[in-house]
């Protein structure tokens, strides 16, 4: 069982690496391979929309995105981390995000074999506020990417009313619930798909 946690937050120590964390020593515990990716640390591009995926589903940006590719193939769970920003994931996990693109054209432009969609992904995220839409756009976002990549979008942990970095400490029983989440997608366990009506959680 491989599981890959991508973590799109520029801030070390904040509350959706500590959230990803857990899930991920969960998945450790119960004996999945897993590799934590961190965007911050990767020097990836946006999108240049130049089309040359649609040719043969592969991108020509020669960046940190072109390892990322095939651990995303790989993967038995995509695990997604990031904060709201604006109502959205953050930039690091959009301009990745959209970088599959050349995945979503090796799927549905070419109709090109493709792992999936027994593979699983999972939408961890925190914010600030308690407003009702906090979640609508990042889970749409990931709603997307997760078709894109053809992984089931299994399971999602929405945080709200975390703010300072380590404010989720203060919530043990959400880490606890990552963590069991992490287990027990390692374990194999099936889960969703979410459902997104209603989209506000
Ligand atoms: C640029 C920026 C934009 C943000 N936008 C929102 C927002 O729209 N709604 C919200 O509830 N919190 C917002 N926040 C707060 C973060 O989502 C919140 O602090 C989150 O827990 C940070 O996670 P991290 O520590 O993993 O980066 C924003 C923070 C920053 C820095």
């Amino acid at each position: 069982m491989k599981i890959i946690g991508i973590w799109g937050s520029p801030r070390k120590g904040g509350n959706s690496e500590l959230l990803l964390n857990a899930f991920l020593e969960g998945a450790r515990e119960a004996g999945a391979e897993v590799e934590r990716i961190a965007l911050r640390e990767l020097k990836i591009s946006p999108c240049l929309e130049i089309y040359h995926c649609f040719k043969d589903g592969t991108c020509p940006i020669k960046d940190d995105m072109l390892p990322l590719y095939d651990k995303l193939l790989a993967a038995d769970v995509v695990a997604l981390a990031s904060p709201i920003f604006f109502y959205s994931l953050s930039a690091q996990a959009k301009a990745m995000i959209d970088r599959t693109q050349a995945l979503w054209s090796r799927r549905y432009h070419l109709n090109q074999d493709f792992p999936g969609p027994e593979r699983q992904g999972v939408l961890l995220c925190t914010g600030a506020t308690q407003g009702k839409l906090l979640f609508v756009s990042a889970r749409l976002v990931a709603r997307y990417f997760f078709d894109a990549i053809n992984v089931t979008y299994a399971a999602e942990i929405l945080v709200r009313g975390v703010d300072q970095k380590g404010a989720i400490l203060e919530k043990p029983e959400v880490l606890d619930q990552a963590k069991d989440l992490g287990r027990r997608l390692a374990q194999g366990e099936k889960f969703g798909p979410v459902k997104l009506s209603p989209l506000a959680v």
